[in-house]
C-alpha cells in the first residue's frame, strides 16, 4: 500500500505522458498528492474539460512562453496552491557540433532549459505564495555530468540544468522552497530507445553499468518522491544520481 506521503499537497509534473514523468505523476497520485500534468502529446481539445481534477492532464508546448503562462493559470484555477514542481520534461538529439544543425540545438535548449526557466518563473511565485515546505526537482542526466561523444547540444543542456538548479536553490531556502536535480543514467523509456540502439544498449549495460541493466522510470520515481516529500527537508541544491553505479 502506498504511503501517502504526500497527502495534502499539489504537485505539478511536466513530460508528464511518457517514460520517467509518468511514472512520477503516477507514484505522487499513490502517494496522495493531486497532480497536474503537463505534456505536449496530451490533447489540446481537453485543456478545459477535465474529468478527474486531481490528476488533470493538460497540453502545453513548453518551449512557448504563452503556453506555460496558461498551464500554470489554470493550475492555480483548479488546485489555488502549488507544492511540488517536477521539471522531467526533454528531449534528446544525437550529434557533435560540426554535424547537427544550428536549429537542433536551438530547439534541445529550448525544450531542456528553456523550459524549466519559464515553468520556474510562473510556477515559483505560487509555491511561495501557497506552501511553506516547496520542492522543485529537475531532471538532468548523467550526460551532464560525464558526456559520451555526439551527445553535444544534450550534454550541454542538462550541464545547464545542473547549474540552473544550484543557482535557483539559494534564492528562497529561508522560505522552504528546495531545488534540487536528479541525474538519471539509462532508464528503459522510448526517448533512451530513440537514442542508442540495442547493441549500444547491450554494450553500455555488461560493460559501464556495474548493476548489469537498465534502470527503471519506477526506479526514478522513488528518488522523486523523497525529494518531494518532507523527509527530505535538508537536502537543497544537491544532484542526485540514479545510475546503477555507471562507470
Ligand atoms: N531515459 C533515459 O535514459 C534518461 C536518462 C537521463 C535523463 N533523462 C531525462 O528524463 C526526462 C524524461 O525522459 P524520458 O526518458 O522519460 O523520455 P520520454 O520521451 O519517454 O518522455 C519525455 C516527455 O516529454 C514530453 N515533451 C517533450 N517536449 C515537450 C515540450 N516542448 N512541451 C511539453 N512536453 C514535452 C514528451 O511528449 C514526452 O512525453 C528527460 O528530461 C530526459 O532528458 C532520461
Amino acid at each position: 500500500m502506498a504511503s501517502e506521503e504526500l497527502r495534502g499537497k499539489t504537485a505539478l509534473v511536466t513530460g508528464a505522458a511518457s517514460g520517467i514523468g509518468k511514472s512520477i505523476a503516477d507514484l505522487f497520485a499513490e502517494n496522495g498528492a493531486e497532480v497536474f500534468e503537463i505534456d505536449i502529446s496530451f490533447d489540446k481539445s481537453r485543456n478545459r474539460n477535465e474529468s478527474n481534477p486531481a490528476r488533470s492532464k493538460y497540453y502545453a508546448d513548453l518551449t512557448s512562453s504563452r503556453d506555460v503562462k496558461g498551464a500554470v493559470e489554470e493550475l492555480e484555477k483548479i488546485f489555488g496552491r502549488l507544492d511540488v514542481l517536477v521539471n522531467c520534461a526533454g528531449i534528446e538529439m544525437s550529434g557533435n557540433v560540426t554535424d547537427l544543425p544550428e536549429e537542433s540545438y536551438d530547439k534541445v535548449m529550448d525544450t531542456n532549459v528553456k523550459s524549466v526557466f519559464l515553468v520556474c518563473k510562473y510556477a515559483i511565485p505560487i509555491i511561495l505564495k501557497s506552501s511553506k515546505k516547496g520542492s522543485v526537482i529537475n531532471i538532468s542526466s548523467d550526460l551532464g555530468i560525464q558526456p559520451i561523444p555526439n551527445t553535444d547540444a544534450y550534454a550541454a543542456s542538462k550541464g545547464a540544468i545542473i547549474s540552473l538548479t544550484k543557482a535557483l536553490s539559494k534564492n528562497w531556502a529561508k522560505q522552504g522552497l528546495r531545488v534540487n536535480c536528479i541525474a538519471p543514467g539509462p532508464i528503459e523509456t522510448p526517448l533512451l530507445h530513440r537514442f542508442q540502439n540495442d547493441q549500444v544498449l547491450d554494450f553500455v549495460k555488461s560493460t559501464m553499468i556495474p548493476a548489469g541493466r537498465l534502470g527503471t522510470p519506477e526506479e526514478v520515481a522513488n528518488v522523486a518522491l523523497f525529494i518531494a516529500s518532507d523527509k527530505s527537508s535538508f537536502v537543497n541544491g544537491a544532484v542526485l544520481t540514479v545510475n546503477g553505479g555507471l562507470l
